[in-house]
C-alpha cells in the first residue's frame, strides 16, 4: 500500500461518534448541510446503546425543572456549573418532548408514562423504554432516521487517527477506514466530538472495552483543554461473578425495591444513609465497597426475591435473561454485584454552547465536560445531556463555522507519513500494555484512593517510555493516547487532596472549600501541563 496516498473528502459537519449525541447531532445538522458521521464500529454499537435506566426529564405532574435542578446540584457536591445545569434540565425537557412527538415510544402505564426513580432523585422522573433497554430503544429509533437520510454519509469501522489542528483551529480529521484499508482526510467546516467516555479503560467496568476515551485523546492532541479527569463515577451494582463478564444491574431495580444484602444476608444500607438503597450513587458505591472490605468479600448481593416475579420478568426482562444465562433465576436467587467504573465525568472542556477552546471544534455527550454533573452525576442525566448539548453543538457550528478553512500544508505532510500497518510485535506490545494499564487504574485509582497507591500507579504508567514509540505508527499512537489518559486520571486524583463526589481520598477524608475548583490539562510542546480554575 502507498503510505502517502490519502482519499480526500469534504463536508459541512464532521461528527465523530455514533452514540446518542452523535446520532442526534447528525440528524439535526442534516437540515443545514452535508454531514459525515464517523464510527469506529457500526452505528448501532455505542455505550449509549447499553444505557438502561433511562432519561431523566421533569415532565411528571408533581415535578418541575427547578426540583430536577436542585437534585442535580445536590448530587454534584458543589462543583457543578450552574449555568450548564440550567440549560440541561430546561432544554432537556423540550428535547425529550420533541422525541416523543416524533414517535419515540417510552413505556407507559394506564395513567400515562411509567416514570422510574433512581438514586438521588426526589421524584419519579425517569422515562424508560423496552423495560430497561432504553439506550437500545432510543439508539434504534435515531439510527433508522440516520440510515434513511441522504444528507448523512456514514463511515463505519473507521478509526480517527488525528484531528487536523494547529492548536488554534480545527480543519477536520484523518481517519483509517478498516473496510477500504486506506487513509481518508475529511475536510470540514465544523468538527463535533461525540465519541463517549473512557470507563472501558478500567479492567472492571460497566462499559464495553471499546469505550476507551479516544475522543478525549483526539481533543487533547489537537490542543483542546481537558478537565475534571479525576472524577470517575463508579456504578454501585455491576454483575460480579468469577469467570463471568461484568454487566450493569440497573439502579432502576433498586428504584422498584431491590435490596442490598451482604454475605450474611443482612441489609446494610441503613448504616450508611437514610435514603437506603436510593441514596446517591457515590454513597451506595462507597457503602458496598466498605462492606466488601470489612468482610473480606469480593461482592455483595442485590436481592429481588420479595418483588413480584412478573415485575422482574417484564420491567427488567433483559437483566432477568442475562442473569439466567449465568445460571441465576433472579426471582429466587440473589445477584452478586460490586462497584465498577461506569461514567467519565471529566472530558474535553466546553462552554454551555458546546464550544471548545479550538475554533471549529465542538464536543457533546460523555466526551465533553460542560460541568453539568459537578463532582458526581445524577443517574439518568447523561442521555439528557447528550440531546441538549448535541443540538447546541450544531447551533454553535451554524453560528461560528461558516466557511471551509484551508488545511495547513504541514498537517497534510504529517498525515502522509502516518503508517497504518504495525508490526505484530507492536500490536502485541499495545495489547499487553493496555491490559496492565487497565489493571493499574482499576487497582490504584478506584473509589478509595491514597497518595501511596496513586504514586505507585504513576510510576508504573511512566515506565512506558514515549521515546520507544513512533508517533506516525497508528498502534503506537493509540498506546501514547492510552498512556496520556491513564496519566491524567491518576495525576488529577493525586492533585485533588480532598474527598468530593465520586471518590474518597483516604488520606484527605473530608471536603475542603479550597478545592471548589477544577484541574484542567493541556498538551504544550508534547508535555501535559495542568492548571486550576474556578469554572
Ligand atoms: C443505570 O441504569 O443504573 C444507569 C443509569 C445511568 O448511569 O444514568
Amino acid at each position: 500500500m502507498n503510505k502517502s496516498k490519502i482519499q480526500e473528502m469534504e463536508t459541512d459537519f464532521l461528527i465523530i461518534g455514533s452514540g446518542l449525541s452523535g446520532l442526534y447531532a447528525a440528524i439535526y445538522a442534516s437540515n443545514f448541510g452535508k454531514v459525515s458521521l464517523i464510527t469506529k464500529s457500526s452505528i448501532q454499537e455505542s455505550n449509549s446503546y447499553w444505557a438502561q435506566g433511562g432519561i431523566a426529564a421533569a415532565i411528571n405532574d408533581d415535578d418541575s425543572i427547578e426540583i430536577h435542578k436542585q437534585d442535580t446540584l445536590s448530587v454534584g457536591c458543589g462543583l457543578n456549573n450552574v449555568g450548564a445545569v440550567d440549560v440541561m434540565v430546561s432544554e432537556g425537557t423540550k428535547r425529550v418532548l420533541e422525541l416523543i412527538e416524533q414517535g419515540m415510544e417510552f413505556d407507559r402505564v394506564e395513567s400515562g408514562f411509567d416514570f422510574g426513580i433512581e438514586g438521588g432523585h426526589s421524584r419519579r422522573r425517569i422515562l424508560h423504554a423496552l423495560g430497561n433497554e432504553t439506550g437500545k430503544a432510543v439508539v434504534d429509533f435515531l439510527c433508522k432516521e440516520v440510515q434513511k437520510n441522504n444528507k448523512i454519509s456514514i463511515y463505519e469501522n473507521s478509526f480517527v487517527i488525528d484531528l487536523f489542528s494547529n492548536s488554534k483551529t480545527c480543519f477536520g480529521c484523518l481517519l483509517f477506514s478498516d473496510k477500504k484499508k486506506n487513509k481518508i482526510s475529511i475536510h470540514s467546516k465544523a468538527t463535533i466530538l461525540a465519541t463517549g467516555g473512557g470507563c472501558g479503560l478500567y479492567s472492571q467496568s460497566s462499559n464495553p472495552s471499546s469505550t476507551s476515551g479516544d475522543g478525549i485523546a483526539l481533543g487533547l492532541n489537537a490542543g483542546a483543554t481537558v478537565r475534571d479527569m479525576e472524577f470517575i463515577q463508579f456504578h454501585p451494582t455491576v454483575f460480579s461473578k468469577d469467570g463471568a463478564q461484568n454487566f450493569l444491574i440497573s439502579e432502576a431495580i433498586r428504584g422498584e425495591g431491590g435490596q442490598l444484602v451482604n454475605h450474611s444476608k443482612v441489609r446494610f444500607m441503613e448504616n450508611y444513609s437514610k435514603q437506603l438503597e436510593l441514596a446517591p450513587r457515590d454513597v451506595v458505591a462507597k457503602a458496598i465497597f466498605n462492606e466488601m472490605r470489612t468482610n473480606g468479600e469480593k461482592n455483595v448481593f442485590l436481592s429481588l426475591k420479595h418483588l413480584k416475579s412478573s415485575l422482574i420478568k417484564n420491567r427488567f426482562k433483559n437483566t432477568f435473561e442475562l442473569c439466567l444465562r449465568e445460571g441465576l433465576d433472579i426471582t429466587k436467587d440473589d445477584i452478586p454485584v460490586s462497584p465498577a467504573a461506569h461514567y467519565m465525568i471529566g472530558g474535553v472542556k466546553t462552554n454551555t454552547f458546546s464550544e471548545t477552546n479550538i475554533k471549529n471544534l465542538y464536543a457533546c455527550g460523555e466526551v465533553a465536560c460542560a460541568g453539568a454533573h459537578g463532582a458526581n452525576r445524577l443517574a439518568s442525566n447523561s442521555l439528557l445531556e447528550c440531546l441538549v448539548f448535541a443540538k447546541r453543538a450544531v447551533d454553535s457550528a451554524l453560528r461560528l463555522s461558516k466557511k471551509l478553512e484551508q488545511i495547513p500544508p504541514n498537517l497534510i505532510e504529517k498525515a502522509k507519513k502516518c503508517s497504518l500497518i504495525s508490526s505484530d510485535k507492536k500490536v502485541e506490545r499495545y495489547l499487553s500494555y493496555r491490559i496492565s494499564l487497565s489493571q493499574i487504574i482499576n487497582n490504584y485509582v478506584g473509589i478509595l484512593r491514597n497518595k501511596k497507591d496513586l504514586l505507585l500507579a504513576l510510576n508504573e504508567i511512566s515506565s512506558i517510555k514515549r521515546t520507544n514509540l513512533d508517533e506516525f505508527d497508528l498502534i503506537d499512537k493509540r498506546l501514547m493516547n492510552l498512556k496520556s489518559l491513564t496519566y491524567l486520571i491518576t495525576k488529577s486524583a493525586l492533585l485533588r487532596e480532598e474527598s468530593r463526589g465520586s471518590h474518597v481520598r483516604e488520606d484527605f477524608s473530608t471536603q475542603s472549600a479550597k478545592w471548589i475548583k477544577h484541574i484542567s490539562w493541556k498538551l504544550n510542546d508534547g508535555t501535559l501541563r495542568f492548571s486550576y480554575s474556578k469554572q
